[in-house]
């Protein structure tokens, strides 16, 4: 899939009449696109989707139903797992549970269930090892080094809370060897949005860690950090070369262990970031200075990766036909309601406000960003007390509504007499 230049009149349908039935802001998904990404990874034995990214369990029921498997970082998203119809505990190892720390009640659901465990830390390994004896687990290394598509996104290197160290790998393994854990494979995973320079660098590593770990396994995890383009001409990553690397990985890695082993991905936002949109109201054009700002009724609690990375997200302005803002474009800031300075889409990490030239919309055409189909509904908060927006997703011409917006009595409830401690 090539990321369309611009919005296509069917999406652009689908957005206002959504936005005309459940009101602004809201999530848009399409599910084709998302089916397509499945598809264009289809080289692996196991795609594991990394729901942090969009763990909406229509979206889980989707990538299910094309044999996508599932990778949970909470109690949370175990049990949206099992919603969305994932089954744990068979050979198939459905559900993977992948983080630092585990606590008491995630720890029980894992054993209980027979959800293999990917560890981050020794600790943690000695916590699973002590719940149950032969649980299965993999070990995740940090190999010393990362990238990401920002500092934040980073996920190895000696600042990395992430991962095993790998000087760790054989105490880590005499560890598992003492509570008799069963060790299904090893797994890196060294960033978001990652460039390709170090993928030969993080197969050489894998190689270097089979090779210490010295024992039979069962597979092999790439992790994930699959980038996409965000900005209008970006390219796709070349995925036939990405497989060639780690499927040429996994064969020297077989003549280690002396077995077949199972090469994994752990994508989230290669799979959904390209298929979401958000959809605001514009509800204010000022002008402030020589340039303008245009006010939208979503703001950083519904996207935060403006704020939090300097993420770029392309905007485009539609009226209520759905026909696109005309004008002479000129310099526009678009920002969000809430009353805080950093509340703005047009930013850079460190930059701070960008003004793009954009044609000047007015109050109640809409603002559509684009590629907001990972890290956008999963990272919002209810900051302002606003509540959660709802999520719509477009299947073969058909809307559906797969997340209703949250009412504030609900928001509300939570805080009824909850009595005393
Ligand atoms: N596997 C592990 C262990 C992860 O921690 C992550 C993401 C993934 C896989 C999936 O990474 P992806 O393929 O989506 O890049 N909020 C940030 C991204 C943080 C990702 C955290 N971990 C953003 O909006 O860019």
């Amino acid at each position: 899939m090539t990321r369309p230049q611009s919005l296509r009149p069917e999406l652009i349908d689908a957005a206002l009449t959504s936005a005309r039935s459940l009101g602004t802001p809201l999530w848009l998904y399409e599910a084709e696109p998302i089916r397509q990404r499945a598809r264009q990874l289809a080289a692996f034995d196991c795609v594991r989707y990394a729901q942090k990214a969009n763990s909406n369990t229509h979206i889980l029921r989707l990538l299910r139903s094309m044999g996508v498997m599932v990778d949970a970082v909470s109690l949370g998203e175990i049990e949206r797992a099992l919603r969305a119809g994932y089954v744990p505990g068979t050979d198939a190892h459905e559900i993977v549970f992948t983080a630092d720390i585990i606590d008491e009640a995630t720890l029980a659901r894992v054993v209980e269930l027979g959800i293999p465990v990917n560890c981050g830390s020794p600790d943690m390994l000695r916590q699973v090892g002590r719940a149950r004896r032969g649980h299965p687990i993999w070990l995740r290394l940090n190999p010393g080094f990362g990238h990401g598509h920002n500092r934040k996104t980073n996920t190895g290197g000696p600042s990395s809370k992430h991962g095993i160290w790998h000087e760790e790998l054989e105490d880590s393994l005499r560890l598992a060897d003492e509570y008799g854990l069963s060790v299904v494979g090893l797994h890196m995973h060294i960033g978001s949005g990652v460039d390709y320079g170090h993928l030969h660098r993080v197969c050489d590593s894998m190689l270097d860690a089979v090779r210490r770990a010295n024992r039979p396994l069962h597979a092999i995890s790439a992790g994930g950090g699959l980038s996409v383009p965000y900005r209008a001409g970006e390219p796709e990553i070349d995925i036939a070369e990405y497989y060639a690397a780690w499927n040429k990985t996994r064969l020297a890695a077989e003549q280690i262990t002396g077995g077949p082993l199972r090469l994994e991905l752990e994508p989230g936002r290669y799979l959904v970031a390209n298929a979401g949109l958000l959809i605001a109201e514009i509800r204010a054009v000022k002008k402030v200075a020589d340039k303008h700002f245009v006010l939208l009724d979503a703001g950083f609690n519904e996207l935060a990766r403006p704020i939090i990375y300097g993420s770029h997200h392309e905007i485009c302005f539609v009226t209520n036909t759905g026909a696109p803002v005309a004008g002479e474009p000129r310099p526009i800031a678009v920002a969000g309601p809430l009353c805080e300075a950093g509340d703005v889409f047009t930013q850079h990490d460190g930059g701070f406000v960008e003004f793009r030239d954009l044609p000047l919309p007015q109050v109640g055409d809409f603002a559509i960003l684009r590629d907001a189909g990972a890290y956008g509904a999963t990272m919002s908060s209810n900051y302002n007390t606003r509540p959660l927006a709802p999520e719509v997703m477009l299947d073969e011409g058909v809307l559906s509504v797969i997340r209703k917006r949250q009412s504030i009595e609900q928001l509300l409830d939570l805080e009824a007499d909850g009595g005393v401690v």
